[in-house]
Parts: structure tokens; C-alpha cells; sequence
């Protein structure tokens, strides 16, 4: 017996020592088969009641750690509660965060004013997928939103946040009912999202679908986003945006801006495009906001083009007077934000109000360069065809115009 336990030993120890070899061997000769941390491994309980964000943080920890190739973080089918957590690298490799089950925030009012439900930070070739659902539980927490009467509100968490976030994908995901956001990209580059799918009510606070500021190169393709905010929101520092393939409503549309709130921080967005997207239903189509009064700021080298509009209220809209604040008089002020270089190009559909073309610009700093082309928008309400109306504008107007133009 003695004899034979040591030969088990042995046979026990050489197992393991050839297992390691062969992982380590074959993540260093090209690693084709990442590595998977699975986080119920890590404690995680898809019992939709246990806190899993240690779990969660510990599987990160792990994959992050991973020298040897790549790593996956797994949540398998289930459902499982998560507090906020932070997923922060930078990492040995390129690491996948897989999400196949569906992912419940509190409903702890204790637990609410904070920036991010879920982030990431600090992450180059990060890759989060899986078809699973990402359940901010909104309506326990959008009853404490006053932001629309409180300018020193306090944020409710974002679903998704990704911080300085490099060269990655986000792809083939579902966010129901955030807090705020669905998902906010800040200081980032070069990163994909596509087949992303977005719903809260249409009169929930504050939920924009996508929102991305001081961030450039970043693709959003295939994306449906009905919510009660802006269906993609593109703030100061975005460069090199490009939309593609996304249907938004219902919400507030495709927004520029707002730009120039704050009166002394120069806030820039340059060189985006909008393509091949439908807007239902919303309340703006494609629109480029700054405020009045406002730092001297500058939107340019943006493009719109083959956009169709279903009953949308504002379906073109420059606005240079936005403040949706109590007591503000932007009419006595002018916003110092230079719009130039923009194309509306074949936009076609119906509005809902008969300024299908609203292009108010600033007294001080008139938009520069605008063109209409091949625009087709006809008003669906009674009380005569549509109308376009501008001011400050210089610019001109190319093919059909219906409503006729006013460049
Ligand atoms: C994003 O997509 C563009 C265009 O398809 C591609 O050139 C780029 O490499 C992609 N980036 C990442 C991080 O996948
Ligand atoms: C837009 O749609 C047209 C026609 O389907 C297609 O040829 C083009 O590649 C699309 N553009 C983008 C950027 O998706
Ligand atoms: C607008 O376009 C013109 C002509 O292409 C170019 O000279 C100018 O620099 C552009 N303006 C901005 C602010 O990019
Ligand atoms: C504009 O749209 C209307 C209705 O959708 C359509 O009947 C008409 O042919 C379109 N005009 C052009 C020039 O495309």
C-alpha cells in the first residue's frame, strides 16, 4: 500500500507538472485557445439576490493577470445581482469579458450616487461580448434624478462606462433600463461597438443610449436604441466618430453637443459622420447644440447623410440658444460655439412639426458652411406643408428641397 500510494504520487504529480507544461506551451506558441476564468468559479451565484461584484473582481483579477496569452472572463447563463464594480487594467494581454447571462444592479437607494454601475479603465485590447443583458433597474432609482430642476445634482451610475479604454470591441450586448447612460465612453481610441441593443422608457430621466466625449476613432455599427434621452450623444473631444446602421426612437435623436456650457473650457467635436441610421418617433432627428452664452468653442467636419426620418418632431435642427435649464435666458446671450463645414445630405421621412429644417445659429459666431443636399421631409401634420427656417447661417443648398430651402 505504502509502495503504491507514492507510485499514485508520482503519476498524481506528473499530471499536473505535463497539464501546466502543455497550457503554458501552448499559449506561448501562439495561444490560440485563450484561457477562461469563469467567475462562478470565483464564488459568483446566479441566484439573483447574492452581490457578486468580489466574484466578478476576483475573475478579472485573474484573466488581467494572465501572462500567457489570451484570457476570458466567463459569466455563464444565469442571473446574477452586481454592485459597482471597477474592472481596471492595464492587463498582461488582450483580455474578453463574455456575458451570456444577465446582470441585475441594486435597487439600493444607498448605493445610487455614484458614476458607474459597471467600468472598465485602463484597458487596451479589451473585447466584451456574449448576447447577454445588462439590467440597470432604472425605475427603483430615476424617482431620485432632479438634474431638470437641480443644477448640482447628483449622477446616477451609467450602466457601462469605458475610460481610457484602447483599441477594443463591445459587441453583441443588450442594456435594459439604465440609471443614466447606458454606456459612456471617455477618453478612448479606437474602439468598435456594434450590434449593441438599448431600450428604456421613453420618459425615463437622462438615459442616452451612447454617450462619448474626449474620445476618438470610435465606430458604432448596427445599434438599436429606443430610451428617453439621446440615442447617441457626442460631447466636447469627440473626433473621428463614425455611426452607421442605427436606429434610434423612441429618444432625443442623434446630438452634437451640447457644447459650451461651462463659460471658460474651450470643447471641440470635429470630423463625425452619421450614415445609413432611421430615427421613429424621436424627438430630434440629427442635431448640433451649444450654449448661449457659451466658451468659445468649435463643431466642424460633421456629416448626416442618408438618414430617414419617421415622424420625428425636429428632423434637422442646428440649435445655438439650448438651455434646458430653469431661468435661463440664452435669448439675451450668444454662443461663441463656430459651427462649420456640416452636410445634411438625402434625409428623407416625415416631421412631425412643420419646421422639418430649424438651423438657428449664433449672432456672434454665424455657421459657416452648411450645405442641404438632396433633402426630402414632408409634414405630417394638418396646417400645410413643411417649412425650413434659418438664421445666421452661411451656406447653400443642393437638389431636392422639400421643404424649399432657406440657404
Ligand atoms: C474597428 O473597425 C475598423 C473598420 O472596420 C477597423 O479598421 C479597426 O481595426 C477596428 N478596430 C478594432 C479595435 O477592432
Ligand atoms: C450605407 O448603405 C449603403 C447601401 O446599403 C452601403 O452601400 C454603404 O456601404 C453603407 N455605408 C456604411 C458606412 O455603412
Ligand atoms: C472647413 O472646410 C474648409 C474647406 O475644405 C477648410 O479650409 C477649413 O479649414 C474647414 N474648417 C474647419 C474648422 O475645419
Ligand atoms: C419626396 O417624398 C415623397 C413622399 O415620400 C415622394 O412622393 C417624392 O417622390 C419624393 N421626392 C423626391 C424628389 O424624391
Amino acid at each position: 500500500m505504502k509502495e503504491m500510494g507514492s507510485v499514485w504520487l508520482i503519476m498524481v504529480v506528473g499530471l499536473v507538472v505535463m497539464s501546466t507544461t502543455t497550457i503554458t506551451t501552448l499559449a506561448q506558441t501562439g495561444g490560440r485557445r485563450p484561457v477562461f476564468f469563469d467567475v462562478t468559479t470565483y464564488g459568483a451565484m446566479a441566484d439573483g439576490k447574492t452581490d457578486n461584484s468580489m466574484a466578478f473582481s476576483k475573475a478579472w483579477t485573474k484573466a488581467c493577470e494572465w501572462k500567457y496569452g489570451k484570457s476570458v472572463v466567463f459569466i455563464p447563463k444565469g442571473t446574477y445581482m452586481v454592485n459597482s464594480v471597477i474592472f481596471r487594467g492595464p492587463c498582461s494581454g488582450p483580455i474578453t469579458f463574455i456575458i451570456k447571462g444577465v446582470l441585475k444592479a441594486s435597487t439600493d437607494p444607498k448605493l445610487f450616487f455614484t458614476d458607474h454601475w459597471i467600468g472598465f479603465q485602463y484597458v487596451d485590447g479589451l473585447v466584451v461580448k456574449g448576447g447577454g443583458y445588462l439590467d440597470g433597474q432604472g425605475p427603483s432609482a430615476w424617482p431620485y434624478n432632479d438634474c431638470s430642476t437641480n443644477p448640482n445634482c447628483k449622477p446616477l451610475p451609467t450602466t457601462m462606462r469605458f475610460d481610457f479604454v484602447s483599441n477594443s470591441r463591445v459587441h453583441h450586448l443588450r442594456s435594459i433600463n439604465s440609471k443614466n447612460s447606458h454606456f459612456n465612453l471617455f477618453a478612448c481610441t479606437n474602439m468598435n461597438m456594434s450590434h449593441i441593443r438599448i431600450s428604456a422608457p421613453e420618459d425615463s430621466p437622462n438615459t442616452d443610449g451612447i454617450h462619448i466625449g474626449d474620445s476618438s476613432n470610435i465606430n458604432v455599427a448596427r445599434a438599436h436604441i429606443a430610451t428617453g434621452d439621446d440615442c447617441i450623444a457626442m460631447v466636447s473631444g469627440s473626433r473621428d466618430i463614425h455611426i452607421s446602421g442605427v436606429s434610434c426612437g423612441p429618444g432625443h435623436g442623434i446630438s452634437i453637443g451640447s457644447l459650451g456650457k461651462s463659460k471658460y473650457v474651450k470643447e471641440t467635436v470635429t470630423g463625425v459622420t452619421i450614415v445609413n441610421c432611421t430615427l421613429t418617433g424621436t424627438q430630434n432627428g440629427v442635431r448640433i447644440k451649444t450654449w448661449a452664452p457659451s466658451s468659445p468653442s468649435i463643431a466642424s467636419d460633421l456629416t448626416f447623410q442618408y438618414i430617414l426620418m419617421e415622424d420625428v418632431n425636429n428632423p434637422i435642427i442646428i440649435d445655438q440658444q439650448y438651455c434646458p435649464q430653469p431661468n435661463c435666458n440664452s435669448n439675451a446671450y450668444n454662443s461663441e460655439v463656430q459651427i462649420s463645414n456640416v452636410t445634411f445630405k438625402n434625409i428623407w421621412g416625415t416631421s412631425s412639426s412643420k419646421v422639418a429644417v430649424n438651423i438657428k445659429c449664433s449672432g456672434i459666431a454665424p455657421c459657416q458652411n452648411i450645405k442641404l443636399v438632396n433633402i426630402n421631409l414632408s409634414y405630417n401634420g394638418l396646417g400645410g406643408p413643411a417649412i425650413s427656417s434659418c438664421s445666421n447661417v452661411r451656406g447653400r443648398s443642393y437638389g431636392t428641397q422639400n421643404p424649399p430651402g432657406c440657404l
